[in-house]
């Protein structure tokens, strides 16, 4: 089901026709609050008396031209701005690919500087979300080009990758912020982890590895994850450490476990919410349903209810 999924998450043909269908809309909108912006906005003030923060993605991936991924740098400054203007605690996620990776990564360059130093205006950071195999050296060698002059830069690691802990090995002495998750594409077993107990194992043994480092403040740290189980596995390891709680952050994605989010913020944990938004959601919104079979079923309900 998983590896279908996600063969259907990169099929053209459906990616043009299936968003269309008025029940895909429908059942979307367990993980996306809508596609414009200020409903984003809007979904993001919800979390405000609970103490978390917000991450904002603008959904789209793989763009085949530069004035597109332009256009959206230009949004992404426009959602800066307004995130500034109502004094939201809240940053953004970007795909290198959104920003025309896929045809000229100097270019990628220069709106991902702009966005980290609009960013830093605010005291906040640009992250950068980690996309399938084949961009993770490109994504590395853009985040070590960045972080040389803009300090306040995230990217994203892949537990499910063989290579992940020399790539956190390697990053480590930059004081980096990297946010771990368990990786969504679908990757040969050659490179990557395919069974859940071993990508958990080696999702927590990385974290044990940087704990020490985000303890002494020279690493930001964010579990992305809602694997509950886990998180309080690395907590206890925190503690047990001398490392406090606050010394990491969870980030989760908005629709999925909203109760342990909330949970997790009143017991002292810092967590961010990420919101997605736009029309571009179809690829995002399949790797959601092949993360647990239970939303396919949702989906289904949705046409026939
Ligand atoms: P796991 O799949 O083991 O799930 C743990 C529990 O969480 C499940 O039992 C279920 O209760 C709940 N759950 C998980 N997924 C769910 C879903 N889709 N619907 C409903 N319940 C669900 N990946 C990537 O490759 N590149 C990236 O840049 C990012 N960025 C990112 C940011 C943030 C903030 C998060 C939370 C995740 C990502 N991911 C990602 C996705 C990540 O790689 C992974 O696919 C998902 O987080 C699902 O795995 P879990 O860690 O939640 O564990």
């Amino acid at each position: 089901m998983r590896t279908m999924l996600l063969w259907m998450a990169r099929n053209r043909f459906l990616k043009e026709h299936l968003p269309r269908l008025w029940f895909a809309r429908r059942a979307v909108r367990k993980f996306m609050p809508g596609e414009t912006i200020e409903e984003a906005l809007d979904a993001g003030e919800t979390f405000r008396p609970l103490e978390i923060g917000i991450l904002y993605t603008n959904l789209g991936e793989n763009l085949t031209d530069l004035d597109q991924a332009k256009g959206v740098a230009d949004h992404y400054h426009d959602m800066l701005d307004k995130v500034h203007a109502r004094g939201q605690d809240a940053e953004i996620s970007v795909k290198p690919t959104q920003l025309g990776l896929d045809m000229d990564a100097q270019v990628t360059l220069g709106h991902l500087e702009g966005l980290a130093a609009h960013a830093a205006e605010a005291n906040g950071s640009l992250w950068i979300d980690m996309e399938g195999s084949a961009y993770t050296d490109p994504t590395l060698d853009l985040y070590r080009r960045l972080k040389a002059e803009h300090p306040n830069v995230g990217v994203c690691l892949q537990a499910y990758l063989r290579r992940t802990p020399t790539d956190v090995n390697e990053l480590l002495p930059l004081s980096p912020q990297i946010r771990m998750v368990k990786g969504a594409y679908d990757e040969p077993e050659t490179i990557a982890f395919r069974r859940k107990a071993e990508v958990d194992a080696a999702y927590q043994s990385l974290c044990v590895l940087m704990l020490p480092h985000a303890g002494r403040g020279e690493l930001r740290l964010a579990l992305g994850t809602h694997d509950t189980n886990l998180i309080e596995r690395i907590a206890d390891y925190a503690r047990g450490a001398g490392i406090a709680i606050d010394r990491f952050e969870v980030q989760m994605l908005y629709g999925i476990r909203m109760d342990q989010q909330r949970r997790l913020a009143k017991e002292g944990y810092r967590v961010r919410d990420l919101i997605a938004y736009g029309d571009a959601w179809y690829a995002w919104y399949m790797r959601r349903l092949a993360e647990r079979p239970a939303n396919v079923a949702f989906a289904v309900r949705q046409l026939i209810g």
